[in-house]
């Protein structure tokens, strides 16, 4: 039994902030952001608007698209490093909200990786038969533990939740191949400082211009592709310049890669889920394509899947 991604889904809250606000607020200006990073503007969540708030939105959106109802779900995996509440976790949150019956349902921390975790976890329990039908969700709201006095960090992130269903897909479809990993020596550069994240954007760029790109060739070697083979590449949207490095090591043109990072910004464990469902619905993804995700993150973490699209 193969698992594969079935239906997916995403949310970001209304409110933009750009580049131009952000130079009222700290020392900085668009131009360096836009040619450090890539991003323009990101969403940011209104007070009343809550991880678990875009987490539904995102869900309802997800079951939809895979013609399925809550009732129809046997697991609810969250991946979030800005839960709600410390527990009940997010994924209990939705458990509820959604009305599916009493499944399992744990948040995932994993941080930027969260999403990668979330899926391969999730294929785990279906390819052993033990579920059918689970939802995964990446969703952050990064805007409350952001520094808003820090320039280093605060253009960097915004809000906003992606989901999708993993279920079973007909054979030579689906999750095809993944590698996940964790490397605890670098957690002092990405973690949260009592009530703000802070970071050493240079060691942390270091890591995920060495680790995405090689992750990326990696999935795609095990399954005997070859890595120019690759019809649609979504990275974790963080930098562009760190996006372009994996590109450039899978040899495929530009339009073949995903790019939300100049609207939304880096919003971590939401970034992977939020492009794939946008590569969706604008039709970048087809049937029987080959499709990479890969992310990296907190922790240090990382996590990518080569997968054909498709039930
Ligand atoms: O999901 C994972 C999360 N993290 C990441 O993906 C972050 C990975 N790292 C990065 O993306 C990059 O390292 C940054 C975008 C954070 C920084 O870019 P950089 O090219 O590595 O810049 P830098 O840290 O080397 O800083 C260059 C200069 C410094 O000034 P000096 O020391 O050269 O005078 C900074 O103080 O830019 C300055 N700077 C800024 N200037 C204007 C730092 N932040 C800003 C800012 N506006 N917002």
């Amino acid at each position: 039994m193969n698992a594969g991604i079935i239906g997916t889904g995403h949310y970001v809250p209304e409110k933009v902030l750009t580049n131009f606000d952000l130079e009222k607020m700290v020392e900085t200006n668009d131009e360096w952001i836009r040619t450090r990073t890539g991003i323009e503007e990101r969403r940011i969540a209104e007070d009343h608007i809550d991880t678990s708030h875009m987490a539904y939105e995102a869900a309802l959106s997800a079951l939809k698209e895979a013609n399925l109802s809550a009732e129809d779900l046997d697991m609810i995996l969250v991946a979030t490093v800005t839960p709600d509440t410390p527990f009940p976790s997010v994924a209990c949150m939705l458990q509820d909200r959604l009305g599916a019956k009493k499944v399992a349902a744990m948040d995932l921390s994993a941080a930027c990786s969260g999403f990668m975790y979330g899926i391969i976890t999730a294929k785990q329990f279906i390819e052993t038969g033990a579920y059918k039908n689970i939802l995964v969700v990446g969703v952050e709201k990064l805007s409350k533990i952001t520094d808003w006095t820090d320039r280093n960090t605060c253009v960097l992130f915004g809000d906003g939740a992606g989901a999708a269903v993993v279920g079973p897909v007909s054979d030579g479809k689906g999750i095809l191949s993944f590698e996940l990993g964790a490397d605890g020596s670098g957690g002092k550069y990405l973690y949260q400082d009592k009530d703000y994240l802070s970071m050493n954007g240079r060691e942390v760029f270091k890591f995920a211009v060495r680790q995405m790109p090689e992750s990326s060739v990696n999935v795609v070697e095990k399954i005997g592709y070859n890595k120019e083979d690759v019809d649609y590449l979504i990275p974790h949207q963080a930098n562009i310049r760190i996006m372009e490095a994996a590109r450039e090591r899978l040899g495929i043109p530009e339009e073949k890669m995903a790019m939300s990072v100049k609207k939304y910004g880096n919003t971590s464990a939401a970034s992977i889920p939020i492009a794939l469902s946008e590569g969706v619905k604008e039709g970048k993804i087809q049937e029987d394509d080959l499709v990479v995700l890969v992310g990296f993150g907190g922790g240090l973490t990382w996590g990518a899947v080569a997968l054909k699209w498709g039930k």
